[in-house]
This record gives C-alpha cells, structure tokens and sequence, in this order.
C-alpha cells in the first residue's frame, strides 16, 4: 500500500541530469521553455558538497534506486583510523536524493552482526517502510530488506537504525537525505552539515554504551565534535565574496542540543525539518537545534574573510565551550553582495484548527532496575497511547515534569506546528524546554502506529518512547500489524 499525501509536487517533466548533478550550480535564471504543451522542467537538481553521495541505480527520472549496506567499518574519525558502524563503508553515510514525489527503492542489507532497521527521519512514508521495530521484523545479521515508498515532501532528512539505536547511531549509522522541489532557490552551491559529538575511550575507539547514572539522566554527551564525521577542527572550505550557499544542517548528536551562530557572513533561516519556509526569516541568535532536527540556511559572503558556524554549550558562556562546526575562507573577487530570489513556496501542510487535544507529561522514575524515563507515567508502553482517525489535527500538550532535563520530542511520519513563535515552520522535533509545557499542533493524515518518543536516545532506551495510532478509515485496529 503506498498513501500519498498532501500536496507533494507531482513532477510532470522529465529530466535527464543525473544523481550526481551534472550541471554546475548557475546563478541565471533557468531558460524560459516553449510555453506550448511542455510543461516547465523542474530546477536540476545540484551537487551538495560535504558528503559522498548515492549514485541512481534507475533509468525512471521519477524512481531512485540505490543499495545500502550496514556493515563494520573503520574511518578517520580524529585524524586516525578507529572501529564504526558504517553505512556503504563512510561516516556519514552517502547522500540520498531525489525530487519530492519520487519513488524511492532502498535495497538495505545488514552485515552489522545484529539486528537493525533504516527509519527515514521526517520522511512522511508509508508506516511499514518506516523502520520501526514495533511496525517491522527488524533485519537479522545477513539479511536484506527493500524499502520501497514515494518521497512526498521536499526538504531535509537523514536516515538512521531504529534499535539499539543510542549505539548503533553513536558509532556511525546516519546518513543524510535531501529531497528537492520544484522551482527552489538556486544556489550557488549547497552543502550538508551532520552535525555530531562522539565519546571517545582511552584508545581513542568510540567508548562502549553506557544506560545508567548521569548518562541514563542527561544522555550521553561526547567529548569530541564532528562535522560530517570528521573533528569539527579540521572542517575548511572555501568559498568566494558575492556568492550565496544553502546548507543543510542536521544534529545527530545523542544528546546535546546545539546553539549555532553564524559569524562573518550574511546568513538567513529558510527552512526548518517540514520544508523550506513560505519566506526567510532573520537568524535567530543563538539558533537552537535539536537532537534529530534540521535547518537550512542561506549563507551570504558578502566580503572576504572566515566565515563561521558555531556551536556552543548551553547555558555556557566561556569562550572555550564555543566549538567552530565549518570555518569558510572567503578570498576576495570583485563580485558584489548578491540576493538569491526565493520563490514563494506551499508549505505541505497548510495550517488548520485542532480538532482534538491529548497531553504527554515527562518524567524520570529511579527504580531497582535502573531509571525509568516515562511519559503519562508510563515507560516502554507497546501498546498505542493514543488511537485518532486519519486527517485529525491534534493539539499535544508536551508537559515537562523533570527538573532541569530538556527533551527533544520526536514524531515519526507526520509534521506538527510549533504554537511558540521560536519555532516557526512545520517540525517534526521540538524541543520540549526544562521549564514547561510547549504545545504543537500535529497534522496525523498518515495512517498507522507511529512512533513518538525523546530523541534524546538514552532516554528513549529506558522507556521514552510511545506510539500514536492513526487510523484510516474503516481500517479499524488492522494497522496495529
Ligand atoms: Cu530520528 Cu524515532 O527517530
Ligand atoms: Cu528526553
């Protein structure tokens, strides 16, 4: 069964640029077309830099087919080479593109030695492509499983294992996913930012998991910054004066939410985890990224100079808990600052009054076993905490009831609005803050069990983790699986 939803952009052109992006990013407008029958073709799609990407295996301009292999590995995390868990060999795992209303055709096999599945993080798939382990038999060492669904959305994505996940994600396995629209901005060139922290033992291996004390409390927080897999130190590039990037930033951190700054460069909000925005927004200042969340910016170098993305501590004020994520060094060009037209874009979810409302409150339980995240008093729940027909729009009520502990809230297959207007745009993470309840109104128009749970991923391994059951109409409980 595939459910297509909302209003993705059905691409009724064909176009013969390849994965890989053939054509150089151009700063003119696209060629106007006979205005005839031929229907205007989609903007190519461009070559984003920062990370290897997966080559189509598919001749159907509508279909993206590519193979993906978890497997042990080894790569140059700081410098040396140490054990991870890699997909297709690198960390981060290679780019997956396509055009929103693309099919997608994942051929996914596990050489990991364990058990695992591929969730595609934001991606508003059919429930049993999902990668939940609730919905699917995850996939046994050696086996192979294809996932097959239609990309309805354009924006930023990232896939990762959804078991044993705090570990398997920590030593490796995620992987960024840009699904592009029709008529986006064009840029001058885009980049992919996976951000990271690793915790490194004595012999500089990724240090065994660990689910009690402070970690079980906090999360695991790693010493070692990363951008796109490598020590966030030695991330350089370079760009010159007059040009104008996006970047896709992703945080796939455990635990530890990101607070980025912008600094020598001109720089703007243009999308959030549902999709560019309907139009840019100033930066905020800092821009808080949660654990599982992404943005897209706009990036203008308008002198010459370093530019900088920067990431600092919470609540840290001391200038050596400031970490540079990327420095650009800008060189000189007689080029003048330049704006990028940005074309007004349909969200995919128009905004719609709640119909419903439910409430989830938070808190930690220590018991003999160990600690016990929970949410409505409940931790590990199998069964559904909540069951709505399909096309409900909820109000959820994210109560805090932990002192002092914030919780990125993660919802599988469905976007939400935030009500707080920090966070503009349509999420499917938010962070639940330390102080108090947040409240978001969460679009359920995809039908099946979906995971809700703290992306935090400790907290999720000791019990954060329920399921909202959407149901389709007339489908009863048979999407219980
Ligand atoms: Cu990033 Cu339940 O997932
Ligand atoms: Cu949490």
């Amino acid at each position: 069964m595939r459910v297509l939803l909302g209003a993705f952009v059905v691409i009724a052109a064909c176009s013969s640029s390849g994965e890989n992006g053939a054509q150089a990013p151009s700063t003119t407008p696209q060629p106007a077309h006979d205005a005839g029958a031929s229907p205007k073709p989609p903007t190519p799609i461009p070559t984003i830099g920062g990370v290897p990407t997966l080559s189509d295996e598919n001749p159907d301009p509508h279909v993206v087919e590519v193979h993906l292999t978890a497997t042990r590995a080894q790569a140059p995390i700081d410098g040396k080479l140490i054990d991870v868990l890699a997909f297709n060999g690198t960390v981060p795992g290679p780019l997956l593109q396509a055009r929103a209303g693309d099919r997608l055709i994942v051929h996914f096999k596990n050489e990991l030695g364990e058990p695992t599945t591929v969730h595609w993080h934001g991606l508003r798939v059919p429930v049993a492509m999902d990668g939940s382990p609730r919905v699917m038999t995850p996939v046994a060492n050696g086996e192979t499983f294809t996932y097959d669904m239609i990309a309805p959305d354009a924006g930023s994505f990232w896939y990762h294992p959804h078991v044993h996940t705090n570990d398997q994600l920590e030593r490796g396995l995620y992987g960024p996913i840009a699904i592009h629209g029709n008529d986006e901005p064009v840029y001058d060139r885009e980049r992919e930012l996976m951000l990271d922290d690793v915790l490194l033992d004595t012999s500089g291996n990724i240090a065994a998991e660990s689910l009690g004390g402070l970690t079980a409390l906090s999360g695991r927080y790693g010493k070692l910054m990363l951008t796109n897999g490598r020590n966030a130190a030695t991330a350089r590039e370079t760009a010159t004066k007059g040009e104008v990037e996006r970047w896709r930033i992703v945080n796939t951190a455990n635990a530890r939410r990101m607070n980025l700054l912008v600094e020598g460069a001109r720089a703007r909000l243009i999308g959030t985890d549902g999709g560019l925005l309907p139009s840019p927004l100033p930066l905020p200042s800092p821009l808080v990224l949660p654990v599982g969340g992404r943005y897209d910016l706009e990036i203008a170098y308008d002198q010459p100079g370093a530019a900088r993305l920067v990431s600092f501590l919470p609540g840290a004020a001391a200038p050596d808990d400031r970490t540079t994520m990327l420095e650009v060094g800008v060189t000189d060009s007689a080029n003048s600052p330049r704006e990028v037209a940005f074309p007004p874009v349909t969200p995919a979810v128009p905004e719609r009054a709640p119909t419903q409302s439910f409430t989830m409150s938070f808190d930690y339980l220590q018991t003999g076993a160990g600690a016990e995240w929970r949410i409505n008093g409940e931790a590990h729940l199998m069964t559904p905490m909540l069951s709505v027909p399909q096309g409900t729009t909820l109000k959820l009520k994210l109560e805090n009831n932990t002192v002092g502990v914030e919780h990125p809230f993660h919802l599988h297959g469905q976007f939400f609005r935030v009500l707080d207007a920090a966070w503009p745009g349509l999420r499917d993470t938010v962070q639940v803050p330390a102080s108090g309840p947040i409240e978001i109104v969460a679009y359920l128009d995809n039908p099946g069990r979906w995971m809700a749970h703290c992306h935090i991923l400790e907290h999720a391994e000791v019990g954060m983790m329920a399921e909202i059951d959407v149901l389709a109409p007339g489908a009863g409980m048979s999407d219980a699986h």
